[in-house]
């Protein structure tokens, strides 16, 4: 009898999802002899119970559709006895062999959860972000930069027609990567990372520095998570709304704004600020995030076949690799000094 395989996505979407479901149910069923089931939902589908068989012919022409097929949601069974104990009874009850698990880190914090429940689980690392510790890169990153990029070389032409300050605010929570790769490609004047706070006077002293040399306007590319210098109690200040979502994830947001009204009022510079949000996980995936997410597929279903549970696949240098999931291949990955060094080498002097 043929083996039954889950397959789940969970998080936020990302570009590229596709194209390892693809990846992995291609293989799994051409190569393996496998039966591929798709849960729905995240893991909000193993705990409900919903699954649905996929065929050849459901995965065949997604590898440039962005989103998820089959759905996700930010359940996450590492969070409550409750769901973990649903997600166990209905994995035994679907009959599963394994379970592929596609996600950041609480996705996969779950999957270890699972796992150490008697689940047989292979993980997949997944963000737009880019900030997981445990892979040099993540499928959706590249994608993301290109559209941030495209998003502010667009901008530029508006910026410089109507001598304006832009601010634009990127994703990327608490890690800075979209914000340092699309701003350097896209040659913002200043780039704002969450790993180095900024203040404010010394902002507003390169602003008028760019002004003095000449300069009619300016982009400034700005993490979500960005946070202000100073404060003797917290080390830094906040400068965006926190509101939390209902799984307890922070909500960045409003940092653009609030600084294009700061740049108006401190310098009388006319400013706009761009949220560009969403905008960076929708929408097709680049070629490079389809082969890199086709390759992250492949490498789940290989390990399922070999019965080598437990393990996240990471890319290492050009490999992917099987990696024991553990904290550090979940912590975050942040930008480090020599990209802070070189995201300000750009910037105006103060
Ligand atoms: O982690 C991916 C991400 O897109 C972050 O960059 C962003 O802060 C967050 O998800 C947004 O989450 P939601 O889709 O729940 O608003």
């Amino acid at each position: 009898m043929a083996r039954k395989i889950g397959i789940l996505t969970g998080g936020g979407d990302c570009p590229g999802l596709n194209a390892v479901i693809r990846g992995a149910v291609w293989k799994g069923i051409k190569k393996y002899g496998f039966e591929m089931y798709g849960i729905e939902n995240g893991w909000k589908g193993l705990v409900e119970g919903r699954s649905r068989k996929l065929e050849l012919e459901d995965v065949r022409d997604i590898i440039s559709k962005g989103g998820t097929i089959i759905g996700t949601s930010r359940t996450n069974p590492a969070k409550s006895e409750d769901i973990l104990k649903k997600a166990m009874e209905n994995y035994r009850k679907m009959d599963l062999s394994a379970l592929i698990v596609i996600g950041g880190d609480d996705t996969n914090t779950g999957g270890y959860h699972l796992s150490k429940a008697g689940a047989n689980v292979v993980g997949v690392p997944k963000t737009i972000d880019n900030d997981l510790s445990g892979t040099d890169v993540t499928f959706g990153f590249d994608t993301a930069i290109n559209i941030a990029t495209d998003a502010i070389d667009r901008i530029r032409s508006t910026a410089e027609s109507h001598e304006r300050v832009f601010v634009v605010e990127l994703m990327g929570r608490h890690a800075g990567w979209i914000t340092l790769e699309a701003g350097i490609a896209s040659g913002a004047d200043i780039i704002l990372l969450p790993e180095k706070p900024f203040s404010l006077d010394n902002l507003m002293l390169r602003l008028k520095r760019l002004r003095h040399e000449g300069r009619k306007y300016a982009i400034i590319a700005v993490s979500e998570g960005a946070r202000l210098e100073i404060s003797k109690d917290t080390g830094s200040l906040v400068f965006q709304d926190l509101d939390k979502d209902e799984y307890g994830h922070v909500r960045l947001g409003g940092i653009a704004k609030k600084l294009s009204d700061e740049i108006e009022d401190e310098i009388g510079w006319e400013s706009r600020h761009v949220v560009l949000g969403h905008l960076q996980r929708g929408g097709n995936p680049t070629a490079f995030d389809r082969f890199l997410s086709t390759r992250f597929g492949i490498a789940a279903i290989d390990e399922v076949a070999k019965e080598n549970y437990g393990v996240v696949v990471c890319l290492r240098g050009t490999e992917i690799e099987p990696m024991t999931l553990d904290d550090k291949l979940l912590a975050q990955k942040l930008v480090r000094d020599k990209y802070i060094e070189l995201s300000e080498l750009f910037q105006p002097d103060l």
